[in-house]
């Protein structure tokens, strides 16, 4: 099986993935880094660990879908089974989404439904939650939506920042993400609607 990892940003649960893969947590290729952004940190991390790098930007494209064709191509043309979206910025079109059609996870740093979108971690601890999350979950056309996976709550402490929330979710981030790429690969991850049932 070949995988391929979007991201955008730090890419620490690009190195998790990676170092889990090395670990034998599950047999897979990390094929690919899909990448939006040239100064990301990512990036190192992927030259590091000798994972080829398709560096993309919406910008050089007039459309979504012309750049949505771009990047299905060349996951076609590498033989990639599986899109792991790992703090990818940019939104997948529906071309995109409708031929990974339940081939593509993501994480996000909440408990699904609440609080969507970029800044989830901040907005939970603004709304005064006292248990926040983790979400690893399939990507369907609406944006932190498709069937939930796997969850993992996260306590918010009293005199958490920012900053220190993200820590402790981040770590349970880097447990998670490969586990569920080993369900996923061990064919256990059964979907019924949007109900995700682990077998
Ligand atoms: C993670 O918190 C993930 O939940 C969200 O983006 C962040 C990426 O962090 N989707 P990193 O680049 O893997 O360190």
């Amino acid at each position: 099986m070949n995988i391929a990892i979007f991201a955008s940003g730090q890419g620490s649960n690009f190195s998790a993935i990676v170092k889990a893969r090395k670990a034998g947590k599950f047999r897979a290729n990390i094929s690919l880094l899909v990448c939006d952004n040239p100064n990301a940190a990512v990036i190192n991390k992927a030259k590091k660990y000798g994972v080829k790098i398709f560096l993309i930007q919406e910008k050089e494209f007039s459309g979504k879908t012309g750049f949505d064709n771009v990047v299905l191509k060349r996951l076609l043309q590498d033989k990639i089974d599986l899109v792991v979206m790992a703090g990818y910025m940019r939104v997948l079109g529906s071309v995109f989404v409708k031929a990974f059609k339940n081939r593509i996870l993501n994480i996000h740093p909440t408990l699904l439904p609440a609080f969507k979108g970029a800044h989830g971690i901040e907005d939970a601890l603004k709304y005064g939650v006292k248990v926040t999350g983790v979400t690893v979950h399939f990507v369907d056309e609406k944006v932190d939506h498709g069937p939930i996976i796997l969850q993992q709550a996260v306590e918010v402490k009293k005199q958490d920042t920012p900053e220190s929330l993200a820590r402790r979710i981040h770590k349970i981030e880097h447990q998670l993400y490969p586990e569920v790429i080993r369900l996923f690969i061990k064919g256990k991850l059964e979907i019924k609607g949007r109900v995700v049932f682990v077998t």
